[in-house]
């Protein structure tokens, strides 16, 4: 299959329906190397969605969102930005594991998706966004930029910034063009992804860190 769409419920399903009917997905390759689907989760009512990349390793494992490392330093900057951790909605643009396993090696190393599979699993983003109706997105790293706003997409250049919602093109979505749910989300504010907080040297990732949670500072004042 080309996308998510011919396993998406219908349009009344509530979150519990969209997690059970993603389980199943076959939209794109990447269900095939992958565990289990990891959905979004977190608060229903939550006026900020944040979006990473995939889920990692662990994710994978245990079928949740930020679980792992990254989620770690997620909640602690969103904490310092003045965000509740319990009150935000976090998924990701792709919602199965890609991995490579380097040839007699036991860790399976991250591999970023394609356009085409963000496109692919977009269809359940959409779904999440309609559900939730969130007032703020939150795009954490370039992939999740990416996905929102097409390739051209560069965090340095556009994190720490209220952008207007692009809206998700219905390719591969429902096909009705803009959502009513997404109406109401007044702004898009990308920043790194919290695995770069892990990935900088020790001497960089204080700053690292302080840099994401100065771009979340902007989503906790949209808030206010
Ligand atoms: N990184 C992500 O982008 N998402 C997760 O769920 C975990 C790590
Ligand atoms: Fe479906 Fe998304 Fe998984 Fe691809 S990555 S199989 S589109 S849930």
């Amino acid at each position: 299959d080309h996308d998510a769409t011919p396993y998406l419920p219908g349009r009344r399903a509530g979150l519990p329906g969209l997690r059970k009917a993603a389980a199943l997905c076959r939209g794109c390759p990447l269900y095939r190397d992958a565990t289990q689907t990891v959905f979004g989760e977190g608060d229903t009512t939550a006026r900020v969605l944040l979006i990473g990349e995939q889920p990692g390793d662990q994710e994978d494992r245990r079928g949740r969102p930020f679980v792992g490392p990254a989620g770690k330093v997620l909640r602690r900057a969103l904490a310092d930005a003045g965000i509740d951790p319990e009150g935000v909605y976090v998924t990701n643009a792709v919602k199965h594991f890609k991995f490579t396993l380097p040839e007699g090696r036991k860790r399976r190393i991250h591999k970023a998706p394609t356009l085409r599979e963000m496109a692919a699993c977009r269809p359940w983003l959409r779904a999440e966004l309609r559900v939730v109706a969130p007032e703020v997105v939150v795009a954490l790293g370039g992939t999740a930029g990416k996905a929102l706003l097409g390739s051209a997409f560069r965090v340095t250049e556009q994190r720490g910034a209220v952008l207007p919602w692009p809206g998700l093109d219905g390719n591969g979505g429902d096909g009705d063009g803009a959502d009513g749910a997404e109406q109401g989300i007044s702004g898009l504010v990308a920043t790194i992804h919290p695995s770069a907080v892990l990935r900088a040297d020790d001497a960089d990732r204080t700053r690292v860190y302080d840099g994401l949670v100065e771009d979340l500072r902007i989503v906790s004042r949209l808030l206010a």
